[in-house]
């Protein structure tokens, strides 16, 4: 075994977003690259001697090559032990489980969540802390001021390794351990659901199709869903991680999963439609000829949250980002239990988690969780839709109508538009903010505005602020709009709009969202001028 040096020119400066470092793969390939942020992150991490690291990644294409140059860095650090998943894997989910379950340090997650992958496609990494969760700000701001100076990689000089079979193995000195990839998943998900009634509903002709999207998701629901709950072989379709994704998108959305649309929307559909992303940590619900909004399926969890055996004390609180709408907000207010309003991203509900100020939290970007592990969980949700199906004998639309006849519909909606020149998008948020000190008391499209702001957040455990979290322009009956820009995107600029209006009267509640929004689409455009700026007339994606 020997331990070398590899010098090196200190990075150019790629700043980990708060989803890791993500980068098309041909830039994970130029040399060194992976390396060293993987040394910055281990020069900033305090001594590993001991402790063990936690290892896996989506199965994207670069997974495996990855994972080896890990593997071998971590034995130059000096972990005692690297648990790492049969053939590379863990989903996002799986990793913050095993984290937790066995008492990690932390985990290195390789993956680029819902975006393509494959050769040409993207791939990504990051750190995830002891509690499971996204490494903290201060901790990823101090990645990127290594990576920009340091000079040296240590590794080893050792063979790839393989990662086919479970077990320990030796790797200069570090204890490899292979270990399989849903086992501790599962574990946490057998404490929360009642797997009992699960296999009931099944057994009883329930039909579910889960289109795992090629991605990570499949061996999970395939174990989960066919394996233990009795689902038919065949409910778990596209079940088999693929190194592109089979050139899909793996981004769980009525465009991206227009596959299992049709499937829900047709004469013999089944009773629920489900999908799960790259690394299976978002979820999509759709019931028959019934698609819902992810913000909504957050309200419907919390409203019948303590039907759900993990869940059968109640829950402490719940949260959601803020251009999430509003509806699990009216549940918790009904509740009598706090409702926390976030910034956009999954880190800022794991303080609140940790200090047990929240139970359920989830976005509008189809990503929803609780604190059984600090990361959103895909296949969680749709155990517990299945839970509460079976624990209520109602269909998926008959929950979320019955939501909507409690609180109301917020009726929702979100525009993207995508690979907008960066420039023009800059200039766009930075007029738009400039206006909102004039935006107040005026009536726009017909909508008289009550208050347009930049949302700040103060982390209420913590204390921290974060600034500039996207401009809010908010009517006087609470209708809103909401604009940022995406943190995620590899490509030039992606602004988001988000639209909410709630609509109180049941008649109404089945007017198409974008014909119910139309007024505040028009004013969206008018106070940003989204045409003008980004040159498209229209949004290229619509949920
Ligand atoms: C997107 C979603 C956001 C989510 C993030 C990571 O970020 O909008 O809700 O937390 O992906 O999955 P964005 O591209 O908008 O910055
Ligand atoms: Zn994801």
């Amino acid at each position: 075994m020997t331990h070398i040096t590899i010098p090196t020119t200190p990075f150019d400066g790629q700043r980990p977003g708060t989803s890791g470092l993500r980068k098309k793969v041909s830039v994970f390939q130029q040399p060194h690259y992976l390396e060293n942020f993987v040394q910055a992150l281990f020069d900033v991490l305090p001594e590993t001697a001991g402790l063990t690291l936690v290892l896996g990644g989506d199965g994207r294409y670069y997974n495996r090559v990855a994972i080896q140059t890990i593997l071998r860095m971590a034995a130059a650090k000096g972990y005692a032990r690297v648990l790492v998943g049969q053939g590379g894997i863990l989903s996002t989910p799986a990793v913050s489980a095993v984290i937790r379950r066995h008492g990690a340090s932390g985990g290195i997650v390789l993956s680029a969540s819902h975006n393509p992958g494959g050769p040409d496609g993207d791939f990504g990494i990051k750190y995830n802390v002891g509690n499971g969760g996204p490494a903290p700000e201060k901790l990823t701001d101090a990645v990127f001021e290594r990576s920009k100076v340091l000079t040296n990689i240590s590794t080893v000089d050792t063979a790839d390794i393989s990662l086919e079979t479970e077990g320990s193995q030796l790797l200069a000195g570090m204890e490899v351990v292979v270990i399989d990839p849903v086992a501790d998943y599962a574990a946490v998900m057998r404490e929360l659901f009642d797997f009992e009634a699960i296999r009931r509903l099944f057994a009883g002709g329930f039909r579910l199709r889960f289109d795992a999207m090629c991605a990570v998701g499949g061996p999970y629901a395939q174990a989960l869903l066919e394996g233990e709950l009795g689902a038919p072989a065949g409910t778990v379709v596209n079940g088999t991680p693929l190194e592109d994704f089979g050139g899909l998108h793996p981004d769980p959305n009525p465009v991206n999963a227009q596959d299992l649309i049709a499937h829900l929307l047709a004469e013999d559909a089944p009773d629920m439609g489900a999908a799960s992303d790259g690394d299976a940590d978002r979820n999509m619900i759709v019931g028959r000829k019934f698609v819902v909004s992810p913000s909504d399926s957050l309200a419907v969890i919390a409203a019948h949250a303590t039907l759900v055996p993990g869940y059968r004390g109640g829950i402490a609180g719940v949260a959601r980002s803020m251009p999430t709408s509003t509806a699990v907000d009216r549940v918790a207010k009904a509740q009598n239990i706090p409702c926390f309003e976030t910034p956009t991203g999954w880190k800022f509900f794991g303080n609140l988690m940790d200090a047990g100020r929240v139970t359920l939290c989830g976005e509008e970007s189809y990503g929803t969780g609780s604190s059984h592990v600090r990361e959103k969980d895909g296949l969680w949700a749709v155990l517990f839709w299945l839970n509460l199906i079976a624990a209520t004998g109602k269909s998926v639309e008959a929950l979320v109508r019955g939501l909507w006849a409690d609180y109301g519909r917020c009726v929702y909606s979100r525009h993207d538009y995508e690979g907008i020149a960066t420039a023009q998008a800059d200039a766009l948020m930075r007029e738009l903010r400039a206006s909102l000190p004039s935006l107040a008391g005026r009536a726009i499209e017909g909508l008289p505005i009550a208050f347009a702001d930049d949302f700040s957040y103060t982390d209420p455990v913590d204390g921290s602020v974060s600034h500039k979290q996207g401009v809010r322009v908010v009517m006087e009956d609470g209708s809103r709009v909401v604009f940022r820009l995406s943190g995620t995107g590899t490509e030039g600029a992606t602004l988001r709009v988000y639209l909410e209006r709630h609509e109180p009267d049941i008649a109404r509640h089945d007017i198409p969202a974008q014909e119910a929004l139309q007024p505040l689409i028009a004013l969206a455009e008018t106070v940003a001028q989204i045409r003008a700026f980004t040159g498209m007339d229209r949004p290229s994606v619509t949920t």
